[in-house]
């Protein structure tokens, strides 16, 4: 089944703890935490003094998304901070492959990221070693944009290369998805499906997660589309 992944980002941070509270009372088993610098992208966001805070109040999955240029820098930071995962951006690194080592060597799983521009296939050499692959539905930097509808493409192809590949690795997506579009990425080959405004956005978070997550587990994976 999917899993619905909701994005910190879009919480009120002076209430973090208890945006936190609600969605893993409500089932969560992972949050997604943005991380960006200004530069990989045009908006800053939070960093490692609020991860380790988010760590201490809560042990479900840490999924850290790296929006920062040379993200090699600061991955065993993060780790130690408490990230559970991390992936990086593709387009922020020479180096692909000694990142998702590096990552594996501080002990957290190592995911890549793609931007809406960016092909899904530059991802196809490192499929056996990554443990999850973003693919960007919304161009990153900021919560709330629309759903960048070929992106729907990019999951299929990934799901494609991933079985040629004999690849475990899960097929993230991230970006302008709530309850009109959330079906529709599982049946296109979502595994890990993150949601900022369509959860933190609503009056009610909790109940907004669950919605989700239902209709995100309330049919089967579809094999052919
Ligand atoms: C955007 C971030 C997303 C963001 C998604 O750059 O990577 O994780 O929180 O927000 P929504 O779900 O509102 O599009
Ligand atoms: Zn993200």
């Amino acid at each position: 089944m999917a899993e619905v992944i909701p994005s910190l980002l879009s919480a009120d941070f002076a209430n973090l703890g208890s945006g936190i509270e609600q969605v893993v009372s409500a089932g969560a088993r992972t949050l997604h935490f943005d991380v960006m610098d200004g530069r990989f992208v045009p908006n800053i966001s939070i960093g490692i003094p609020v991860l380790r805070s988010v760590r201490k109040i809560t042990q479900v999955t840490i999924d850290v998304h790296l929006m920062i240029v040379e993200p090699e820098k600061y991955v065993e930071a993060f780790v130690e901070a408490g990230a559970d995962w991390i992936s990086f951006h593709y387009e922020a690194t020479a180096h692909t492959d000694r990142l998702i080592q590096q990552i594996h060597n501080a002990g957290a799983k190592a995911g890549v990221v793609v931007n809406p521009g960016t092909p899904v296939s530059v991802v196809k050499p490192v499929l056996s070693v990554v443990d999850h692959v973003l693919v960007m539905s919304v161009n990153p930097g900021f919560g709330g944009q629309s759903f960048i509808r070929y992106s729907l493409d990019k999951l299929l192809e990934l799901k494609e290369l991933k079985a040629k590949a004999g690849s475990g690795a899960l097929s993230e997506i991230d970006g302008g998805i709530g309850p009109e579009n959330v079906e529709l990425v599982v049946k296109y080959g979502a595994d890990l499906i993150v949601a900022g405004s369509s959860i933190f956005g609503q009056q009610e978070p909790a109940r907004a997660f669950q919605r989700l997550q239902e209709l995100a587990g309330s049919k089967p994976i579809m094999e052919d589309v």
